[in-house]
């Protein structure tokens, strides 16, 4: 058992601590917002917070967030109304949406360590996170949004 806290409530998970994150928040606690993409690290879809970090959950062991607090796309906000998921839809950002909850973790993890962001700032923290249908142009815009309304860290 890994026990950690998942959007806020202490989880026990049963799945073996060495297989990845990603399997366990989705196979098991059911949250299916993370996405699988390569597998590797290298394209961003599955990117979830640990301790407010943005980080892959395909390669990170279950084991290694045991004690550690663990925030998904679902934990966001309750309604899914935190504002970088507001900003995303005014901006219009997804198109097939398969990469999308893991730009937004990692818009929301800039955005709080830096709330203004400059163009360097944001294509130096999103160029890990790939998007195949292209929407880079308005991923890029509603963090835009987002900086100016505000995010509270
Ligand atoms: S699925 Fe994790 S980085 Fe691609
Ligand atoms: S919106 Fe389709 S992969 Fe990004």
């Amino acid at each position: 058992m890994t026990t950690f806290r998942l959007n806020g409530r202490e989880v026990s998970l049963k799945t073996p601590e060495d297989a990845p994150l990603l399997w366990a928040i989705r196979d098991e606690a059911g949250l299916t917002g993370a996405k699988f993409g390569c597998g590797i690290g290298s394209c961003g879809a599955c990117t979830v917070h640990v301790n407010g970090q943005a980080v892959r959950a395909c390669i990170t062991p279950l084991g290694s967030v045991a004690g550690q607090a663990v925030t998904t796309i679902e934990g966001l906000d309750p309604k899914g109304e935190h504002p970088v998921q507001k900003a995303w839809i005014e901006a219009q950002a997804p198109q097939c949406g398969y990469c999308q909850s893991g730009q937004i973790m990692q818009a929301v993890a800039l955005l709080n360590a830096t709330p203004n962001p400059t163009d360097e700032q944001i294509t130096a923290a999103m160029e890990g996170n790939l998007c195949r249908c292209m929407a880079y142009i308005r991923i890029r815009r509603a963090i835009k949004l987002a900086a100016k309304a505000g995010v509270k860290a």
